[in-house]
């Protein structure tokens, strides 16, 4: 008895501190890469045509056109060829959103 109570206590902590857990760790830098924005943009001087370059993004995009030109490209360009990154995790997008607005 004493040991199942035990084990329980230690599953409970163990689903506790999951839970608390922060976001993963994310590198900005490496979800443009992860996520293929460098296929269609060039990033450091790598990278697709398609799209411009991002490098200097934050300078000419606000962080609420960012976000809007991540979840809903066709809001911003009707005729948009970016596909939409609504299905991102909202930390994801948060990291997208402040590191691009920090790039000016
Ligand atoms: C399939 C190619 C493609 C991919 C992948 C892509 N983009 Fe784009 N992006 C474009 C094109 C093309 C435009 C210019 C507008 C348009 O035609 O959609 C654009 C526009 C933008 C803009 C400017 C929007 C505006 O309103 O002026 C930002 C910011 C941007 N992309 C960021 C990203 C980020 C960050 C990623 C990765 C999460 C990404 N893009 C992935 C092709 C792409």
């Amino acid at each position: 008895m004493r040991k199942k109570v035990g084990l329980f206590g230690l599953g409970v902590c163990l689903l506790l501190a999951l839970a608390a857990a922060p976001a993963p760790e994310v590198s900005a830098p490496h979800l443009l890469q992860r996520l293929g924005c460098v296929a269609c943009h060039a990033f450091q001087g790598q990278g697709g045509k398609e799209g411009e370059a991002l490098d200097h993004i934050g300078a000419r995009l606000s962080p609420a056109e960012l976000e809007a030109s991540l979840l809903r490209p066709r809001s911003r360009h009707p005729q948009a060829k970016m596909p939409s990154y609504a299905h991102l995790r909202l930390w994801e997008i948060r990291a997208l959103v402040d590191y691009l607005a920090s790039l000016k």
